[in-house]
């Protein structure tokens, strides 16, 4: 009987020092297990007189009850504590500042691009595109700039070999574009993108910058279409009231070719700081594609004619948000970007 006392007592304790559920299975399999010591204390019975067998066995049967207990009650403990530790360790702090995710803004060469392209669609212009990386034949030759031509120099350039080069204007895509219709008309298109210049960079110059074409071919295309339509991009892009003016210039490309200026939006022609006090403001060059273009790339001059133009992104988003340095655009400083949220 001493024996069972022991059991039970080591039993116990053994049990109240398991840390946790697999400590407390491994005492439940040493004393209630099939070949566990209570089993065993169980077996002795059977060396016992017959008299000592009804209270053995009453004993007996109280410690199992005695340490089954124990271990459910220890269980219902480690169990809470278990989930207590959880609840701890997951624990969310719903009083914590969060995590701020900051919202980009559309960039304003992309806005002033976007608005190009939503006022040529709707004209019934379609939005082309071709590679920054261009061979001298699109940008130079196909435009009546043959290799010794000195209009060359109007724009430095950037080489990778003597036939490859950044594209310098976007009149290269226009190239493409007319060589691609195989002489077929009409032809209504712009093409943005970037440009790649060796300019020195200052408030005003950049070697990379955005330019979007304009190309118009047809019967009977002339010159006064030329000026309708860029009055109406003028008045969509910089407000009503705009008149456009034309000054004769020269592009190997386009004959006759203009400077195009916009009357002042700020003083409305009156004249200010902005437009020197002239009134005016230089916003594009264009012309009539000359009559060679038009021949080199399998079109007859005698049947059909054509306008281009090309426009400087940069320019634009200047005058029109009153921006006075145009490196502004690519150094992604947020204090500057963030300014136009507001016209996203
Ligand atoms: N390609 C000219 C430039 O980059 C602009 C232009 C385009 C002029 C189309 C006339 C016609 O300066």
């Amino acid at each position: 009987m001493s024996r069972i006392e022991e059991v039970q007592n080591a039993a116990l304790q053994t049990i109240a020092k398991a840390k946790d559920l697999a400590e407390l299975q491994a005492a439940r399999v040493q004393y209630l297990g099939k070949k566990g010591s209570i089993q065993a204390l169980m077996a002795e019975m059977r060396n016992l007189p017959k008299e000592e067998k009804p209270a053995f066995g009453q004993m007996v049967n109280a410690c199992k009850q005695a340490v089954s207990e124990a271990i459910e009650s220890r269980q219902a403990e480690l169990q809470k504590e278990a989930l207590e530790k959880g609840m701890e360790s997951e624990k969310i702090d719903i009083t914590l500042p969060g995590t701020q995710t900051t919202l980009g803004t559309t960039h304003p060469l992309l806005m002033i691009q976007q608005e190009l392209e939503d006022l040529f669609l709707g004209m019934g212009y379609k939005v082309a595109e071709g590679p920054e990386v261009e061979q001298d034949y699109y940008n130079f030759e196909l435009a009546n700039i043959p290799k010794d031509h000195p209009a060359r120099d109007m724009q430095d350039t950037f080489y990778i070999d003597p036939n490859t080069l950044l594209r310098t204007h976007t009149t290269a895509m226009q190239m493409r574009e007319l060589e691609k219709a195989h002489g077929e008309l009409p032809i209504k298109l712009i093409c943005p993108g970037k440009v790649y210049r060796r300019d020195d960079d200052d408030a005003t110059h950049s070697h990379q910058f955005m330019q979007c074409e304009g190309l118009v071919v047809g019967e009977h295309v002339t010159l006064a279409d030329l000026k309708g339509t860029l009055e109406f991009m003028a008045n969509r892009m910089f407000g009503e009231g705009r008149k456009i003016r034309f000054r004769p210039s020269y592009f190997p490309f386009t004959e006759p070719s203009v400077e195009v200026d916009v009357s002042c939006p700020f003083c409305d022609g009156k004249g200010c700081s902005v437009c020197k006090g002239s009134g005016w403001i230089e916003i594009l060059g264009a012309g009539m594609v000359h009559p060679h273009v038009l021949e080199m790339n399998g079109f007859d001059p005698e049947k059909c004619s054509g306008f281009a133009f090309g426009v400087g992104l940069e320019r634009v988003a200047m005058l029109k948000y009153g921006i006075d340095d145009i490196r502004n655009f690519y150094t992604n400083d947020q204090r500057f970007l963030k300014n136009f949220d507001r016209f996203d």
